[in-house]
Order: C-alpha cells, then sequence, then structure tokens
C-alpha cells in the first residue's frame, strides 16, 4: 500500500506511527497536482487507488480558492489520468455530500439530486466527482464515486467544528458558532465510513455513486452542548459569531442504496460517537499541542531522526 500525501497544514505522519514499520507499507510525499509526480508512482502498479487528498475546510476555500482548484480539479484528474493510463482496476473518488448544496427542513439528498454547490469548496469537489463520472461514461474506465457526510473523531484536525470546539473547551477558550447555531449536519464516525469506503472499493459497482450518511442529524448549537455536557464544560464558553458566507443550512443523505447492495450502515450514533472522540482528545493532549503549534514536523523529526 502506498500513501501519496502533500503533507500540506494538515497532514501529519505522526498519525500513522503504527503502519511506518509495515513493510506493505510506502509514502510518497508528493503532490497530486504535480503530474510528473502522480505518473511515476502510479507506475508501480495498483489493484485500487483512492482519492482521499483535498482541501477540504469550506472556511479557507472563501479566501483562497485557487488552490482549491489546483487540488481538487487539478490533482483529481492528474490522478485520474495516470490510472487510467496504467490500466488501474479500480478508482474511489472521495467525494461529499457538500456538492448537493442546501436542503430545506424537509428531505434528504439521494444520489440522483442534482447538483448545487455553495462554496469555492465543495464547487470544486463537484468538478473532480463529475470529472470522475465522465472518466466512466467516455473512457469506461472504472470509476466509483461516494459521497459521504461530516466526519469526525480521533486525529481530525482541529480547524473542523468538533476538534475545534473539544480543543478550545479543554483550554477554557471559547467556542465560536456562527450564525444562529441552527444548521443542521449528519454526523458520520470516522470508522464507519472506512467500512463504507473499503466495501464499496471492494464490492460496489462501478460508475455508480453511493451516498455514505451517518444517520445522525443533530443541529450545531444542540451538538455543541452535547460535546460540553460530555466535558463537563460550561454553556457559557458558547460564543455567536458572525454566520459564515453562503452557509448551507441543512444536509441529510439517504444511504439506502449502499445499505441495500452492500449491507452496510453506520454503526457508531451520536452519543457513543462523541464519547469517544472527547475521549480520544483529553488521552492525546500531547498530539493536539503538537498539532497546534505545527510542531509535529519537530516530534518527527526526532522520532525519526529525519525531516518530513
Ligand atoms: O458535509 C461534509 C463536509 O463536512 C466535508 O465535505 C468538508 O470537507 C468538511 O469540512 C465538513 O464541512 P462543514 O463546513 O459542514 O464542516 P465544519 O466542521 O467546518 O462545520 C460544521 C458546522 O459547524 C457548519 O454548519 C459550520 C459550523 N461551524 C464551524 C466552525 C469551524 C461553526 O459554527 N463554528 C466554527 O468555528
Amino acid at each position: 500500500m502506498t500513501n501519496f500525501d502533500a503533507l500540506t497544514y494538515a497532514g501529519n505522519r505522526d498519525n500513522l506511527l503504527d503502519v511506518e514499520g509495515d513493510d506493505r507499507y510506502a509514502f510518497e510525499r508528493a503532490d497530486i497536482a504535480d503530474a510528473e509526480a502522480v505518473g511515476r508512482v502510479m507506475a508501480k502498479g495498483f489493484d485500487v487507488v483512492v482519492n482521499f487528498a483535498a482541501e477540504s475546510h469550506v472556511d479557507r476555500s472563501l479566501y483562497d480558492p485557487a488552490r482549491f482548484v489546483r487540488t481538487n480539479v487539478l490533482g483529481a484528474q492528474n490522478l485520474l489520468e495516470a490510472a487510467r493510463s496504467q490500466g488501474v482496476p479500480r478508482f474511489v473518488q472521495i467525494s461529499t455530500d457538500e456538492v448537493y448544496g442546501s436542503l430545506g427542513p424537509e428531505g434528504k439528498f439521494t444520489e440522483t439530486t442534482p447538483l448545487a454547490p455553495s462554496s469555492p469548496y465543495s464547487a470544486t469537489k463537484a468538478a473532480g466527482d463529475l470529472l470522475a463520472l465522465a472518466f466512466f461514461k467516455t473512457f469506461g474506465f472504472p470509476v466509483i464515486v461516494t459521497r459521504s457526510s461530516n466526519n469526525y473523531g480521533p486525529y481530525q484536525f482541529p480547524e473542523k467544528l468538533i476538534p475545534l470546539c473539544i480543543s478550545n473547551a479543554m483550554e477554557g477558550k471559547n467556542l465560536p458558532v456562527y450564525g444562529d447555531g441552527m444548521n443542521v449536519r449528519d454526523w458520520l464516525f470516522v470508522e464507519d465510513n472506512c467500512e463504507a469506503i473499503l466495501a464499496i472499493a471492494e464490492k460496489g459497482r462501478v460508475g455508480e455513486v453511493y451516498n455514505v450518511g451517518g444517520g445522525c442529524e443533530v443541529p450545531n448549537i444542540e451538538l455543541i452542548k452535547a460535546m460540553l455536557r460530555e466535558m463537563n464544560k460550561p454553556e457559557s464558553l458558547i460564543t455567536f459569531v458572525t454566520d459564515r458566507p453562503g452557509h448551507d443550512r441543512r444536509y441529510a443523505l439517504d444511504s439506502s442504496k449502499l445499505t441495500r447492495e452492500l449491507g452496510w450502515s453506520p454503526r457508531v450514533g451520536i452519543s457513543e460517537g462523541l464519547r469517544r472522540t472527547v475521549e480520544w482528545f483529553s488521552q492525546n493532549r500531547g498530539w493536539l499541542e503538537r498539532v497546534r503549534s505545527g510542531a509535529y514536523r519537530d516530534f518527527y523529526e526526532q522520532h525519526y531522526g529525519r525531516k518530513l
């Protein structure tokens, strides 16, 4: 297995220390926007390529859309092209429920809901997603697309809502809630998403899209209050701040296709998932401090005696 990663601000080899020594695992530090590097590594030959690589944070895409186009569109194109020319037998493109845009209070997104992305982030993810499907339709290249809801769990970079709030609450800092706090997300524990991706990579039908939803819809403010209760921290830490421009109101996924075809359904509900996530961050304060300070790069060097 080869892990191809540019190690941008959120990338961290500290997260994979447990597999670093395994001779079935190789690491390549390179950028998917670099077609030459992608072609060189792809020439090793693979049974399956999974494109997890992305600029993923909506707020950052408001300030630097070009970076998102580069990684999420050009990068996806480079991987698709290189994999196709090497005859890779299966390619999984990790997309997102944000490609569907925003829902009203009722209903759910299905795989046939028209795409209507709101942010530069989701527009570039929609482009990568559609490019992948076009490679199937035009070239017969065996692509499968997953569109998942909001992931959370151990090791998540502390710019996303849940790890940001846990880490701020630990330090007694305010928790910034955008707008009225009534935006709804459908929370998916990371291990459930991993199981879905594995099932799709092994048994999914090529040319298809699969929604992967956690089935746990919660308004942000309720989620944050539940987190504070889990951590025994006061609600006075909550601070309402200016809303995110173009902020999608609600996401909810219908994942019945994945359940019907591959027997997948999420195992971890939001209470258990939050408890496990809070517990992990409490037990890994060193990791959090290193990530927040950027010092994990030094940690790696000390640990391995070489630079990242
Ligand atoms: O739905 C899947 C998507 O989930 C992924 O495609 C994205 O890569 C991922 O970043 C995530 O997007 P969101 O914008 O939903 O996630 P985020 O954690 O940034 O925000 C979750 C909700 O919390 C959203 O309604 C905005 C709100 N929020 C977020 C932050 C960072 C706040 O109220 N305060 C905050 O400080």
